[in-house]
């Protein structure tokens, strides 16, 4: 039997109109439209535009960005999870902090850093808030360390960030890698979530 949270959880899902319309569009999920909806706003995405994906399964963020980086670009998606093929997107399955994973994006890359990372990772959510953005913000700092190492200088980062007492530490290790952070929730984003975008330009240089 479910739990009252999960039963709570399911008829909120199915009632959203977001869910309705990514399963018409054909998107995997419904964070599809926040990144469609940052996107419009921000025009991170271009034709020939080298996006890594993390934290990427089941797809829905990739499938935007494959549309978007069309011709020339390059979608890698790197996922703990399977994600099954999405055509114009070169799929990788590991923890992105593995350094074989990370020499495989780099192939991926054919030996070029990306323009842009989305990170859209989550931990597995134990429900102790304290906890799960202790480990949201760990992934996090992984995600900076990983644009030192990937993304070019001048580039771009978009990460998902929990409100919290976290929240103010990984801002500023955004604001000591990047040029501007700005906050973005876009209304995909369900209001009642501490869940929140930071849009991070301008990676600094060694
Ligand atoms: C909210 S989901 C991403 C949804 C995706 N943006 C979409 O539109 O379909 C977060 C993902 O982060 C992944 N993740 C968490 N830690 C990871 C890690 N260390 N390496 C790779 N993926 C990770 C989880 O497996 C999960 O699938």
């Amino acid at each position: 039997m479910r739990s009252k949270s999960s039963q709570r959880w399911l008829q909120r899902h199915v009632a959203d109109p977001f869910v309705r319309r990514a399963r018409a569009a054909g998107y995997r999920s419904r964070a599809a439209f926040k990144l469609l909806e940052i996107d419009a706003r921000e025009r991170l995405l271009r034709p020939g535009t080298r996006v890594v994906d993390l934290g990427a399964a089941p797809g829905g963020w990739s499938q935007i960005a494959a549309g978007r980086v069309a011709p020339g670009g390059i979608v890698v998606a790197v996922d703990l999870l399977e994600i099954a093929p999405i055509s114009g997107v070169i799929v990788l399955r590991g923890d992105f902090c593995d350094a074989a994973v990370q020499a495989a994006i780099g192939s991926a890359l054919g030996g070029h850093p990306a323009d842009v990372v989305l990170s859209d990772l989550s931990p597995r959510l134990s429900g102790i808030a304290s906890a799960d953005q202790a480990r949201a913000a760990d992934l996090l700092r992984a995600a900076i360390g990983f644009c030192r190492r990937h993304l070019r200088p001048g580039g771009t980062l978009l990460a998902k960030v929990f409100q919290g007492e976290e929240f103010g530490g990984v801002r500023a290790a955004l604001q000591a890698a990047f040029r501007e952070v700005r906050t973005r929730k876009p209304a995909a984003s369900r209001g009642e979530s501490r869940e929140t975008y930071l849009l991070a330009r301008g990676l600094k240089g060694p």
